[in-house]
C-alpha cells in the first residue's frame, strides 16, 4: 500500500484542496475537485469503452427506464488508473464519511483504506466492482437516481468528466436534487470541464437544523445531451451484490 501511495495519481489526489472540498460537501452536498485528469488521460479512459473484455456488464438505460444512453461496469481487476483513483479518493474521504454517518445517527464505520472497506463489502455479499463508464449521444439523458447496491453504502461518490463541453457535446449537465423533509426540493446543476471531477452525496446529507442534524435525500442524474457525445466515469466505492 505504501508503494501505491507514491504514484502520481496518489500524490495528485492527496494534493487537492480537501479542506474546501469537505466544507462544500457539508454545506452543499457536493464538492468540486477541480481538474484532476489530463486530456490524454480522459481520452485513454474513453478508449477503454471499446474494449468489452474490461467490463462485467453493459446497461442500456432505456430498457430499464433509467433514461437513454448506455453504461458499462468495469470488471475486476480494475484498470490501474481507475483502481488508484478509487483507492486514493477513498483514503481522502473516509474520515468525512465517518463524521457524516455519526451526524446522521447511522451505525456504519468506514476503515481508513479502501482494501479494508472492500473486504467489509465482500463479507456482506457485495463483491462486484461498481466503477463505470457512461456514454451519452444526442438525445440521451440519465434519470434522477441513487447508486445503492446493497446495505453497505459510502455516503460519497466521484464523477469525472471525460468529454469537452461546448466542443464535443452540448447539454448533458450533471444535476443533483436534494429533497428536504417537509419542504420543496433544491436543484443543483454542475457544469464540468473535461478532466474535472466532483464528489457528490450518494444518498443522505446531514443538514444542520436547530436541534442537531437532519437528513436530506440526494438524487443525481444528467440532463438531455443536445448535440455530440459525452463520456463520464463514475467512481462508486461500495461494491455491488
Ligand atoms: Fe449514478
Amino acid at each position: 500500500m505504501l508503494k501505491e501511495k507514491k504514484t502520481t495519481i496518489w500524490r495528485r489526489i492527496q494534493s487537492l484542496a480537501w479542506p474546501e472540498i469537505i466544507d462544500s460537501l457539508w454545506a452543499n452536498g457536493y464538492g468540486r475537485l477541480g481538474p484532476v485528469l489530463s486530456r490524454m488521460e480522459c481520452e485513454a479512459l474513453r478508449d477503454l469503452y471499446h474494449h468489452p473484455e474490461l467490463f462485467r456488464s453493459r446497461v442500456e438505460m432505456e430498457r430499464f427506464r433509467f433514461g437513454r444512453g448506455e453504461y458499462k461496469y468495469f470488471a475486476s481487476p480494475l484498470p490501474a488508473i481507475v483502481a488508484e483513483l478509487r483507492a486514493s479518493l477513498y483514503a481522502c474521504l473516509a474520515k468525512c464519511a465517518n463524521e457524516w454517518v455519526s451526524a446522521l445517527s447511522l451505525t456504519a464505520t468506514f476503515p481508513a483504506e479502501l482494501d479494508e472497506f472492500l473486504q467489509y463489502c465482500h463479507d456482506r455479499g457485495q463483491t462486484r466492482p461498481t466503477p463505470l463508464l457512461l456514454h451519452y449521444r444526442a438525445g440521451d439523458f440519465n434519470c434522477l437516481h441513487q447508486d445503492l447496491y446493497g446495505e453497505v453504502v459510502l455516503p460519497f461518490q466521484v464523477i469525472f468528466a471525460l468529454s469537452k463541453p461546448g466542443e464535443e457535446f452540448t447539454g448533458g449537465e450533471l444535476m443533483l436534487v436534494e429533497q428536504q423533509p417537509r419542504a420543496q426540493s433544491t436543484g443543483h446543476v454542475i457544469q464540468m470541464e473535461q478532466g474535472e471531477a466532483v464528489v457528490i452525496t450518494t444518498r443522505y446529507r446531514p443538514a444542520k437544523g436547530n436541534r442537531g442534524y437532519y437528513r436530506t435525500n440526494f438524487r443525481h442524474g444528467v440532463s438531455r445531451v443536445l448535440t455530440g457525445e459525452r463520456y463520464t466515469m463514475g467512481v462508486v466505492f461500495h461494491d455491488a451484490k
